[in-house]
């Protein structure tokens, strides 16, 4: 287990993993198309599954054309500089023709403005602060490129003050939060995708001018649930060398649920966390679904 577990390095204050961190300077250069559609989410707030909705969109909900490749080949992740296998997502795009389904885990400020100068369309996923800590611990266990998690217990500090790698989840979500009108940013919540997915789906399809049928959005609602994505080899993560993810730890699809953050925190712990978020987003407005 010690061939990866990357030190994470800070770019701006913000730690990324030592492979982002040195390339630094290509990514901040990076120039999407007009047409390409960014992902943007705090890890572990419900990326993959807005990639599949998209791909699944963007295909007219024809399930096979959405597995000709697996998601990190289809949707490239614009920061990523892993040693192989993983190509970096840079590279990946050169042999790509626009639109793509760009995934990024930067918060706003390190966004390539060249996203912004080309307005690119942006949807973000935000996740409640527990349930999105919980995945992201068991995601650090099983995935061998990022930083050891250590215990539990110590891992609820680091995430608290933005140790993990890409920084703070408080600062992440309410950077695009606040910046959402300015920039026509499509704020989603996981928790919403949740209760009512075509809700959601439909929302994502009119930001994208698309406009498919009734049926098709069932097709899509269904194909994009948890219970399907987990067990389809293009969506579930099972590309990745058991090297890299060690899915005997945990499996990239876990759970998939809102609230499994009861299974993980004490009553104390749950107290001394709330009575911080408190604080930290109190100088802003968000809906009460980032805290559940
Ligand atoms: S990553 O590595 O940042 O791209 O991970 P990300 O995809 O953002 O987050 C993984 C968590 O999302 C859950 N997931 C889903 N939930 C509901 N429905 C669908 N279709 C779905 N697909 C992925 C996945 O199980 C991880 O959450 P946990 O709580 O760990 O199960």
């Amino acid at each position: 287990s010690s061939m990866y577990r990357f030190p994470v390095l800070p770019v701006r204050g913000i730690p990324l993993t030592n492979h982002i961190a040195n390339n630094w300077d290509a990514i901040w250069a990076f120039r999407p198309d007009p047409s390409d559609i960014l992902i943007a989410t705090y890890p572990k707030a419900g990326t993959t599954w807005t990639q599949e909705i998209i791909d699944l969109l963007r295909h007219n909900g024809d399930a096979d054309a959405c597995k000709r490749a697996p998601t990190p080949a289809r949707s490239p992740f614009l920061e990523i500089f892993s040693p192989p296998p993983i190509p970096s997502g840079i590279d990946l795009m050169k042999d790509m023709d626009p639109p793509r389904i760009i995934k990024t885990h930067l918060p706003l400020q390190l966004v390539p403005p060249a996203f912004w100068e080309n307005k690119c369309k942006t949807i973000y996923v935000a996740r409640n602060a527990k349930d999105n800590m919980v995945s992201y611990y068991h995601f650090d266990c099983m995935n061998k490129t990022q930083p050891e998690p250590g215990p539990w217990e110590g891992y609820i500090p680091k995430f608290m003050r933005g140790e993990l790698s890409w920084g703070s989840w408080y600062d992440h979500v309410k950077g695009y939060w606040m910046e959402r009108e300015k920039r026509n940013i499509l704020y989603l919540f996981y928790e919403d995708m949740k209760e009512n997915p075509r809700r959601e789906v439909e929302r994502i399809m009119k930001y994208l001018d698309l406009s498919l049928s009734d049926e098709v959005i069932s097709r899509i609602v269904e194909l994009t649930s948890f219970e399907i994505m987990k067990e389809n080899p293009m969506a579930n993560y099972s590309c990745i060398p058991e090297l890299v993810f060690d899915k005997s730890i945990s499996p990239f699809m876990r759970k998939g649920q809102v609230g499994d953050w009861r299974n993980h925190f004490t009553p104390e712990q749950s107290k001394m966390f709330d009575e911080d978020y408190e604080k930290k987003m109190k100088d802003v407005n968000m809906p009460f679904r980032t805290l559940i």
